[in-house]
């Protein structure tokens, strides 16, 4: 995996290395307002952390940000570059994201990105419980470019 960077912040892939900073910024309860909770220990981040590490998420976990440095667009921005690499680096040609309805900053996140509903059939394949919204966006192909 690269580096990628957006603006205002570089995105690194996540290594077990990380745990012991990220500690700190994942037992904020700011994070866990609409779902979750905070690692039980740094100890178990940092398992956690190395089972990520294969790339292989069993879970479909979505991006968090330390609360000190929110509704600064670091989340957009964040996000943005990670559909760029996706689209062109692994020619990905549809995001869908799913996440609780009453996550208002997700969803204007999502928004901002140009993310809209998915219609019912698309959702009813992605949701897992009633109280989420499920999310999608085609990749802007580069064929379409101006
Ligand atoms: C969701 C999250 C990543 C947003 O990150 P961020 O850096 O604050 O987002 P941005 O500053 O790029 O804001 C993007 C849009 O989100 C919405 N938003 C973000 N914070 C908001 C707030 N406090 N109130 C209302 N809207 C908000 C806005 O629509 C904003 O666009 P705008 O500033 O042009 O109005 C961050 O709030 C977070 O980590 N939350 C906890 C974990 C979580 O909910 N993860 C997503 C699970 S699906």
């Amino acid at each position: 995996m690269r580096h990628v960077l957006a603006e205002g912040c570089l995105l690194e892939p996540q290594v077990r290395a990380h745990a012991h900073e990220m500690f700190a910024v994942l037992s904020d309860p700011a994070i866990y307002e609409f779902e979750n909770e905070p690692p039980a220990s740094e100890q178990w981040l940092h398992r956690r952390y190395e089972l990520l590490e294969s790339r292989c998420s069993s879970d479909g976990s979505a991006y968090e940000l330390n609360s000190e440095y929110w509704r600064r667009g670091i989340g957009s921005a964040a996000v943005q570059a990670m559909l760029h690499e996706l689209g062109t680096q692994y020619e990905v040609e549809r995001y869908v994201a799913v996440l609780k309805a009453s996550n208002f900053r997700s969803l204007g996140l999502l928004r901002r990105l140009g993310f809209g509903s998915a219609d019912e059939s698309e959702a009813a394949a992605w949701r897992d419980t009633p109280d989420e919204l499920v999310m999608v966006k085609a990749a802007r192909r580069i064929a379409d470019a101006p």
